[in-house]
């Protein structure tokens, strides 16, 4: 790294994230998670702010953004919401494979009409019967003449229930496992595209997570990205750039329960003085602190080692890994520092811990996180 000071532009774009996250996301925080109301509203005014499809070129109505400044916004916007950011950046995941494995032409002919205005799209590969194991997906594309007619069904997918466009990875031949996957774009309008329910979940209450089926669903060859063989990889690849924006989403947790427990420590007393004069604490402080401080510069460090070039499989998996075990020992420790009333809903506390447990899950759960990063770190030592 070879700067840590931010550019003018860089701190106006963290500004505008600081400011629209404090002033639009967090004071409907707590209720979108309470009614587990999908704020439609906030993720329309976030659209127009450009705060939404921050990887795609400006050519074509995106940010046109680096993985490092979107880092910067999605770690801001996180520790308004967290909910609210899942599916303010689920269009940057699910619109990675036509920049990764679209033609110029498909860049062109799926981009520019989907970021002419509000719309949501959503990366559709995990299964039912796994989600682990990206490589023996069951969603099948048959080939009929000029198309393939899909048939399958695909489940914690963001934004499911409200996509306009899903990137769907499907097996054209299971028998070769990942060589034979293949990657589609497919609208919601297709005949045979039907999102399921809105899954009731235990945190990220303000976005939406469902499942889609494909019955018989025929898409234009012209639709596939990239040749049949080349979903896998092109999956792996998108996996790759937006690994670490979760690192960015985990630190904004982190930071948000970090500031939460500083402050409570300077009022609450016991024993005669404020709880932040008595060592527990201020050990709990310092371990929190240095861990919201050390996922910020691995997830830094991860975007820069992809902007400048990097493949960064090895740095993404390390930056979501670190930063979501790290939001999720801070949260934990915020609670404890609030005592009885961390645990209450009343206080904002609990709730981070319940977000950030799904960054632990989501894009790859770290127990396969860590197997990238041993196969990577083995791979230079062979
Ligand atoms: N980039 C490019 N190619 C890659 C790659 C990468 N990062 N990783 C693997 N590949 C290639 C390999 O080179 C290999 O190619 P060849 O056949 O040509 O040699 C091929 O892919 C197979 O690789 P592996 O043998 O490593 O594959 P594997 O079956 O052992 O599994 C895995 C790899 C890393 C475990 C993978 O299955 C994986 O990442 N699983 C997790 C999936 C995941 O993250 N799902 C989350 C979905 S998104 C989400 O959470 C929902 C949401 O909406 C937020």
């Amino acid at each position: 790294m070879p700067e840590f000071s931010l550019t003018p532009d860089q701190e106006s774009l963290r500004d505008l994230a600081r400011k629209f996250a404090r002033t639009e996301m967090a004071p409907h925080a707590a209720e979108c998670d309470r009614t587990a109301r999908f704020p439609e509203e906030i993720y329309r005014k976030a659209y127009d702010l450009g705060l939404m499809n921050l990887n795609v070129p400006t050519e074509f109505g995106g940010s046109g953004l680096g993985l490092f400044e979107q880092c910067l916004i999605v770690e801001e916007l996180a520790y308004g919401c967290a909910g609210m950011t899942t599916s303010i950046i689920a269009n940057c995941l699910a619109l990675e494979p036509i920049l990764l494995g679209g033609s110029p032409e498909q860049r062109r002919r799926f981009l520019t009409p989907f970021c002419a205005s509000y719309q949501l799209a959503s990366f559709a590969l995990t299964e039912p019967s796994g989600g682990s194991d990206a490589g023996a997906i069951r969603t099948r594309a048959r080939r009929d003449g000029d198309a393939y007619v899909l048939e399958g069904e695909k489940c914690f997918i963001t934004n499911a229930p409200h996509a306009s466009l899903y990137t769907v990875f499907a097996t054209v031949d299971p028998e070769r496992k990942h060589k034979g996957i293949a990657a589609f774009v497919v609208p919601r309008s297709a005949k045979g595209v039907s999102p399921g329910k809105d899954e009731e979940k235990m945190g990220h209450r303000a976005s939406s997570t469902g499942t889609v089926r494909f019955e018989g669903v025929r898409v234009p060859a012209e639709d596939r990205l990239g040749e049949e063989g080349d979903g896998f990889s092109i999956a792996m690849r998108t996996l790759d750039q937006t690994r670490t924006p979760i690192g960015a989403l985990a630190t904004g947790i982190a930071q948000a329960a970090l500031d939460l427990a500083a402050a409570y420590s300077l009022k609450r007393e016991t024993f005669g003085k404020p709880i932040s004069e008595h060592q527990a604490i201020q050990i709990k402080l310092a371990n929190m602190a240095q861990a919201v401080h050390a996922a910020r510069l691995l997830t830094w460090h991860a975007a820069w080692t992809i902007d400048h070039g990097g493949k960064g499989t090895l740095e993404s998996s390390i930056a979501k890994c670190f930063a979501s075990d790290a939001a999720l020992d801070v949260a934990d420790e915020a609670i404890q520092t609030f005592g009885g009333y961390g645990y209450m809903k009343e206080y904002p506390v609990e709730k981070l811990l319940r977000d950030a447990k799904l960054t632990q899950i989501y894009e790859g759960a770290n127990e396969i996180q860590r197997t990238v990063i041993a196969r990577e770190l083995l791979r230079a030592y062979q």
